[in-house]
């Protein structure tokens, strides 16, 4: 097991936001929490296996009723303790500290929109003021969260707006998304065409190159949609990721119910029709031999097409993210 470093859990379907382009969004209904009990046995079945760094994530962690008991004794184990949150709850000051108390390693905060009205009209719940309201109180506390943004047709255009936020609010460590497909969702209408994905990168990059703000790009599309020049300096500096743990075979997904799912993306597809068997220590080695997995990551090391593999970038780029393949033709792109 000694390749799987990373393991991400998911604490609940419940969800303060229903953010339009969330991946998540048709499981939300299901109201459902992971039992503690149950969660518990996961990561010590997860130490075992070497995992060095476990995230939680949902629906909305923070609004999981065992969190500080959950993130207790992942600390309690050694492991790293990670969560991603839309950081609304952390406008409330003592829920904030008791959660900086126990000790955590990582809160990454999504921004869904630049203001109150347009928080609403993506998420269809209020939240800014709350979250930049949270993001002020960790920084308070002395926690350094860092900030996510997933990019979408819909926001495409207000990037400068964007930029205008992290500066005004201090927001120096960013990590930037486009949207990609989800399993769940059956329209992925709004997903933005990936040529523009390319162009569009080398103008975050010059732009906040002039900031001095601290960032990274996940470049889920090919790195050669990116300018060529640009996409050099960009490698040079490190400005730019590839490659998911799904192609890197380094990470696993446990979905709500204790089965796990490829990615964070096929929520509500697992691998298996049935949760993990915590008691069989080689579980996550054999659910990798069945025909069902092999299957799929012959899917997924099959995309985009012949000609990337023979790209001298092809190791580090990895084509993308691999779900964009499913709806896509790689022909027309590549
Ligand atoms: C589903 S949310 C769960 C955690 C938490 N509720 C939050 O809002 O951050 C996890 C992260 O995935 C991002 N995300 C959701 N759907 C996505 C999509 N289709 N493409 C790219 N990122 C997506 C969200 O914006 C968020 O940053």
């Amino acid at each position: 097991m000694k390749n799987i470093i990373t393991a991400w859990i998911t604490t609940n379907y419940t969800c303060n936001c229903k953010c339009d382009w969330c991946y998540a969004r048709k499981m939300l209904g299901k109201h459902q929490n992971i039992d503690l009990q149950y969660a518990m046995k996961i990561v010590e079945y997860l130490k075992k296996t070497g995992v060095e760094t476990i995230t939680l994530i949902g629906g909305e962690p923070t609004i999981y009723p065992n969190l500080i008991d959950l993130i207790s004794f992942i600390r309690s184990l050694g492991i790293k303790v990670r969560i991603a949150t839309n950081g609304k709850r952390f406008k409330e000051k003592e829920y904030t500290k008791k959660i900086l108390d126990i000790g955590i390693d990582g809160i990454n905060i999504s921004i869904k929109g630049l203001n109150e009205e347009e928080y609403f009209y993506y998420t269809h719940q209020y939240g800014f003021n709350d979250m930049i309201e949270g993001h002020n109180n960790l920084c308070k506390f002395g926690f350094d969260p860092s900030v996510s943004y997933v990019i979408t047709d819909s926001n495409v255009e207000k990037f400068e707006s964007f930029v205008h936020l992290l500066l005004t609010e201090k927001m120096d460590n960013l990590i930037i998304q486009f949207e990609k497909p989800s399993l769940s969702l059956t329209s992925n209408s709004k997903t933005m065409n990936i040529k523009e994905m390319g162009t569009f990168t080398a103008y975050i990059y010059s732009t906040l190159e002039e900031t001095g703000i601290n960032y990274t790009i996940e470049a889920s599309f090919p790195l050669c949609l990116i300018p060529e020049h640009t996409l050099n300096e960009m490698l040079i500096k490190k400005k730019i990721s590839t490659c998911c743990h799904v192609q890197k075979g380094n990470g696993i997904v446990f979905d709500v119910t204790g089965e796990i799912i490829p990615c964070n993306h096929f929520l509500g597809f697992p691998i298996e029709n049935e949760p993990l068997n915590l008691q069989n220590e080689n579980a996550i080695e054999e659910l990798m031999a069945t025909d069902e997995y092999k299957k799929f990551k012959n899917v997924v090391h099959r995309y985009p097409t012949e000609k990337c593999t023979t790209c001298n970038l092809w190791r580090i780029c990895g084509g993308g993210c691999f779900t964009r393949w499913f709806y896509l033709n790689p022909k027309d792109y590549i």
